[in-house]
């Protein structure tokens, strides 16, 4: 067990204020200390799986693997969305892959069918006197949904979710979150660590560095300003130059200041998310091993307030960026794999403090399921 990390985290969440540091390339790259992640933090946390608006009709449903499980979240004729293992009950094929709407799900390899709700309805020629089909239902996790995100847990419904949230549903209600229209997904590969992810979409540190072309006009890191954290998230504004024209106007609720920024924030551990006046992008970040991410994003727009055409070109420009970051990422887990990648000073509060609040949640998880 990777007791040295976990003590270095430890560490660095206690330091001051004034003095922060991050932690070593082995935080990055150690497969013994993944899996105690995986473990712990991992298998306890709730992951944002998507939107409420990818499965608006009775038998719309879609397919991801968070860790080791394979789900479907499908809606019932019953209108509950429910996240369903994918795992046939008979001898454990996955059932269904991509998305789509079906009416039952039939397996592929000896035809045992489910309903929508996970139920086996049928199983050709089991005769066995023992068998009993209502005992072979799909397994069914936990799942919630907050402002038109689905979130999926892995360890059991009772593990406590936005309790800490009071700040950030403050921040986010202006935007009316969960009114977003969905208008595009997408999914990638990418050779990094899941937390490097989510620290670099955190930080503006590297906004106008990585992205001189694509955002460093519209949130310069000089700009970036920490906003409102707290249990289990953190948040900053990359806030837009005075010159830069209203993107939209969004929700009738909104004052000057928050049409004049983006709003990013993280769910922990997996979910970042950005959210402006008219666009909202949200990434699921799924750990796949310790240096590979499936990386799910959707992008949603508030009413009709961008055209066709303006939709596009904010799918290219949100393509973009997340190549120009995949780029870096994927070269920065081989310093990262270095011997010599020692922890670094990190830079102050609006720059980089988001990694801080990051940090010091997962010490403090950590903390908290060592005692458990
Ligand atoms: S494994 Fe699914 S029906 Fe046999
Ligand atoms: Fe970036």
């Amino acid at each position: 067990m990777s007791l040295g990390l976990r003590d270095e985290l430890a560490a660095a969440a206690a330091l001051p204020n004034d003095s922060p540091m991050g932690m070593s390339g082995a935080f990055y790259t150690d497969p013994t200390h993944f899996a105690h992640e995986c473990a712990t933090v991992l298998r306890r946390g709730w992951h944002c799986l998507g939107r409420v608006d990818e499965v608006p009709n009775a038998g719309d449903f879609f397919t991801l693997q968070l860790l080791n499980e394979p789900l479907i979240v499908v809606r019932g004729d019953d209108g509950v969305v429910r996240a369903l293992s994918n795992v046939c009950r008979h001898r454990g094929m996955p059932l269904v892959t991509g998305r789509g709407s079906i009416n039952r799900f039939v397996c592929s390899y000896h035809a045992w069918a489910y309903g929508r709700d996970g139920a086996l309805l049928r199983a050709p020629r089991m005769e066995n006197a023992g068998f009993d089909s209502k005992s072979c239902r799909l397994h069914s996790f936990g799942l919630r949904a907050w402002n038109g995100f689905l979130y999926g847990n892995l360890s059991g419904p009772d593990v406590p979710f936005d309790a800490g949230f009071e700040g950030l549903n403050t921040a986010l209600a202006p935007y009316n979150t969960a009114a977003f229209r969905l208008v595009h997904t997408g999914e990638e590969l990418w050779r990094c660590n899941w937390k490097a992810l989510v620290e670099n979409f955190m930080e503006g540190y590297h906004l106008s560095v990585v992205h001189p072309q694509t955002l460093h006009g519209y949130t310069p890191t000089g700009l970036a300003k920490k906003t409102v954290s707290g249990e289990g998230f953190t948040s900053y504004a990359a806030n837009y130059p005075d010159s830069t024209p209203p993107r939209g106007s969004g929700a009738p609720g909104l004052n000057d200041k928050e049409r004049h920024r983006s709003f990013l924030f993280s769910v922990f551990p997996t979910q970042v998310a950005s959210q402006a006046a008219s666009l909202l992008v949200s990434l699921s970040i799924l750990p796949v091993c310790v240096d590979e991410i499936s990386v799910k994003w959707t992008m949603s727009v508030y009413g009709d307030d961008l055209d066709t055409q303006t939709i596009q070109q904010r799918i290219a420009l949100w393509q973009e960026v997340n190549r120009e970051d995949r780029e870096k990422l994927e070269w920065m887990h081989r310093g990262l794999s270095s011997a010599h990648a020692a922890a670094g000073p990190l830079a102050g509060d609006d720059y980089e403090g988001t990694i801080r609040d990051f940090h010091r949640w997962l010490a403090a998880m950590d903390a908290t399921m060592a005692q458990g």
